[in-house]
């Protein structure tokens, strides 16, 4: 099935988690690639504009994910999951929800703040506009610290996810990644 059933998830969930996933996880190792290279290392130019370019691909992938989310369900945890660890990974799931939005966000408010005025040219076919936001070196300051620390702990709370996802398949065996990878039947 397409969409999700109260038993499992539908393929299109299926799809943007995947697609997300990998792209949020590579975004991340890049950004902490990116930060460490010379100022005039020739490559940084591209470089920075593949994180912008794939960081507003998952700004607009999330909020497609997160429409077809509301307008659906999502399955039922698994019965012999404590009450504690249901609420946990709801929050979690939230919260990561959350982050893919906001984190990309905060990077795109940081670079329209940055006095330099540099262009964001996604994929180099576009010219994105900066976001309205006061330009100065102070709030380019803020911005940066902002867009790293969530980052980062978007990033722990996926590593944490990640975490009890491969606890569930591989030491409590109650099938939770199958049910992210085969889509639900129609029953
Ligand atoms: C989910 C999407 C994104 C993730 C996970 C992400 C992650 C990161 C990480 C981990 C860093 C390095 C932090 C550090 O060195 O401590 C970084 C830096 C940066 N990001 Fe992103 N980013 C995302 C989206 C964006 C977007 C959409 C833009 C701009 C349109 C952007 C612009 C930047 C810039 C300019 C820096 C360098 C900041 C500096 O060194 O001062 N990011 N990002
Ligand atoms: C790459 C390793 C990953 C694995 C093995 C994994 C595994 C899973 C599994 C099994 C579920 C379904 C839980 C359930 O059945 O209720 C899930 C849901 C979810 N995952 Fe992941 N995940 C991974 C990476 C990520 C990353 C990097 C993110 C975001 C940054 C993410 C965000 C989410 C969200 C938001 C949900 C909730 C989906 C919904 O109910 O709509 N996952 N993940």
């Amino acid at each position: 099935m397409l969409r999700n059933s109260e038993t499992g998830y539908g393929l299109i969930a299926i799809v943007f988690h995947w697609l997300i996933g990998l792209l949020f996880l590579g975004q991340a190792a890049l950004g902490f690639y990116m930060s460490d290279l010379p100022v005039d290392d020739p490559s940084a130019f591209a470089t920075y504009q593949w994180h912008k370019s794939i960081g507003l691909t998952i700004l607009t992938l999330a909020a497609l994910r997160l429409c077809w989310r509301l307008a659906g369900m999502a399955p039922a945890l698994p019965a012999a999951m404590p009450a504690w660890e249901k609420r946990a990974a709801r929050a979690a799931h939230i919260f990561l929800y959350a982050g893919l939005l906001i984190v990309p966000l905060t990077g795109w408010a940081l670079v329209s703040a940055s006095p330099l005025n540099i262009p964001t040219f996604a994929y180099y076919l576009v010219v994105i506009p900066h976001l309205p936001v006061p330009a100065s070196e102070a709030a380019e300051t803020v911005w940066a610290f902002v867009h790293e620390s969530l980052a980062k702990l978007v990033l722990l709370v996926a590593l944490i996810h990640i975490g009890a996802a491969l606890r569930h398949e591989f030491v409590l065996r109650d099938g939770l990644i199958s049910r992210m990878v085969r889509p639900v039947r129609r029953s």
